[in-house]
């Protein structure tokens, strides 16, 4: 039996490794999905024939929360809408961690319950005290500072009725408090391998690590809050690896370890687009105070029908997708145009797609790719913005941080973000329903160009509107 399980074992983290591998492209990343939440389901299964090994296995509460688990996940995946995936993903990485953290602390109850549970073997109980301690901090710190980013990705919480907004506040003697704390959890560890059943130190970790995810997020707002997200997968991740230590269960450190590591590249990859280091992010507190730029100037809008007219001969247009093309989910619209001007007007037509655009990693490849935009036609930023002077026409649909030339400034929430350089082609046509900021809170000088065309709506109305005027034109 012991070998089916070590091979349970090993199918699982082959299927892991396999599933990520898949994900690495669009074309193959529901595969990818699918292999790992079979490797998953084989890891479950497997762990539960190498409980059903052992004595006094709690059948019943194990069944309950199987079955209540999986009600609950399915019941939100099914119920959330596309634009509500990444708060989904933030508080899934949230309970992730202090699954984690959960697991670790019932290893560290048979020695509070039962003192002669606690491992004679010094150097055993080292390693069980500090991993133990370590995924507690992760864990606690994963928990909390996902709830708190999840609210911030919603903008605030509605609380009988009223609406009350997401703070972003980080004066600068936040930071030494950071370090201190996480000192002060480190020392906690340290005292507790002496004292493996004092729950003093216990409750002092779980404190310090849920005050510490707070401070940490808190302080993170507008363009920074993708490095963040991807950061707290990653830490989920981390906590399970420790907490598989603990336990000994190698599919558990497998698996927590490809998704640490992956959510690190992840960061990385995170922080390049937006030109910050993990440490500004996490320091230096870029993201504003959350407050929205107040507006006072105005634009005339144009209509579908005039803008129609404009793209009559247009050789080379350039569609920017951003977060609004999501919420209007309007992308069967715009694959339409695409092709309606291919066809009528024999024009080139490519998709400028920055990293951060919408509100999750590969959020507009995901949309695109459900609208059949065939893949070579996505140009990462860096690969599409030289051609933006030979561009007749970028269509901006739903597009604002990703496009502000404010981030060119050097100040602001979006200070240093490479964008978009939509306001290098000839003409710009901007399809959202009014001038209002995007997710920094910032003004964009993109919309008052002289030679920017603002179409007022509802992506999916104006993309429609643009459609039926190319057709009758
Ligand atoms: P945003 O700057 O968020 O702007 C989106 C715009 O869409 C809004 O200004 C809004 O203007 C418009 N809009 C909303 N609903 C619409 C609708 N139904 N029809 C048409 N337009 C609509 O978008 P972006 O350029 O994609 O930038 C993404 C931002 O989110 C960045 O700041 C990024 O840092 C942040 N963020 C990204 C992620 C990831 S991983 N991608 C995660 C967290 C945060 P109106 O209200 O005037 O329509």
């Amino acid at each position: 039996m012991e070998d089916w399980i070590a091979l349970g074992y090993l199918l699982s983290a082959a299927l892991f490794i396999f599933g990520l591998k898949k994900l690495g492209h669009p074309r193959t990343a529901p595969f990818g999905n699918q292999l790992g939440a079979l490797g998953m389901l084989v890891a479950v299964v497997t762990t539960i024939l190498q409980m059903g090994l052992g004595d006094g296995v709690e059948w019943v509460l194990i069944g309950a929360g199987l079955v209540i688990g999986s009600l609950i996940g399915l019941w939100m995946a099914i119920r959330v809408e596309m634009t509500g995936m990444p708060e989904l993903v933030a508080l899934f990485n949230g309970f992730g961690g202090a699954a984690s953290a959960l697991v670790a602390l019932s290893e560290i109850w048979r020695f509070i319950e039962e003192p002669t549970n606690v491992p004679t073997n010094q150097l055993e109980l080292t390693v069980i005290m500090v991993a133990a301690g370590l995924s507690a901090l992760v864990g606690w710190m994963t928990l909390t500072g996902s709830i708190l980013a999840m609210f911030k990705l919603k903008g605030g919480v509605s609380v009988f009725g009223k609406w009350i907004k997401t703070p972003t506040w980080g004066p600068v003697w936040l930071n030494p408090l950071k370090v201190l704390m996480v000192v002060g959890v480190a020392v906690l560890i340290y005292l507790s391998i002496d004292a493996p059943t004092d729950t003093n130190y216990l409750w002092g970790i779980i404190g310090i690590s849920a005050i510490l995810g707070i401070v940490l997020v808190l302080p993170i707002g507008g363009a920074d809050m993708p490095v963040v997200v991807s950061l707290l997968n990653s830490l989920s991740g981390i906590a399970a690896a420790f907490t598989g230590f603990i336990i000994g269960n190698s599919v558990l450190i497998v698996a927590g370890s490809l998704v640490g590591a992956s959510g690190l590249i992840l960061t990385f990859i995170m922080c390049k687009a937006m030109n910050r280091t993990l440490p500004d992010v996490l320091f230096k507190s870029f993201g504003g105070s959350g407050e929205k730029e107040s507006l006072t100037r105005t634009k005339v809008g144009s209509d579908p029908d005039e803008v129609a007219m404009m793209l009559d001969g247009a050789q080379k247009v350039i569609i920017v997708p951003g977060y609004g093309m999501a919420v209007s989910q309007c992308q069967h619209q715009v694959k339409e145009f695409a092709d309606l001007i291919a066809e009528k007007y024999d024009t080139d037509v490519k998709y400028a797609i920055h990293p951060v655009a919408g509100r999750m990693p590969g959020h507009m490849n995901v949309l695109l790719a459900e609208a059949n935009v065939p893949y070579e036609q996505l140009i990462e930023m860096d690969e599409i913005n030289p051609e933006f002077p030979d561009c007749d026409v970028a269509l901006v649909i739903g597009a604002n941080d990703t496009t502000n030339p404010a981030a060119r400034s050097g100040e602001g929430p979006l200070a240093g973000m490479p964008i978009i350089d939509a306001d290098a082609a000839r003409t710009v046509v901007i399809v959202k329903r009014s001038l209002s900021v995007g997710y920094a809170g910032v003004d964009n000088d993109l919309f008052y160009m002289d030679k920017t065309m603002m179409l007022f709506g509802d992506g999916k109305a104006m993309m429609t509107g643009l459609n039926n005027a190319i057709k009758e034109s």
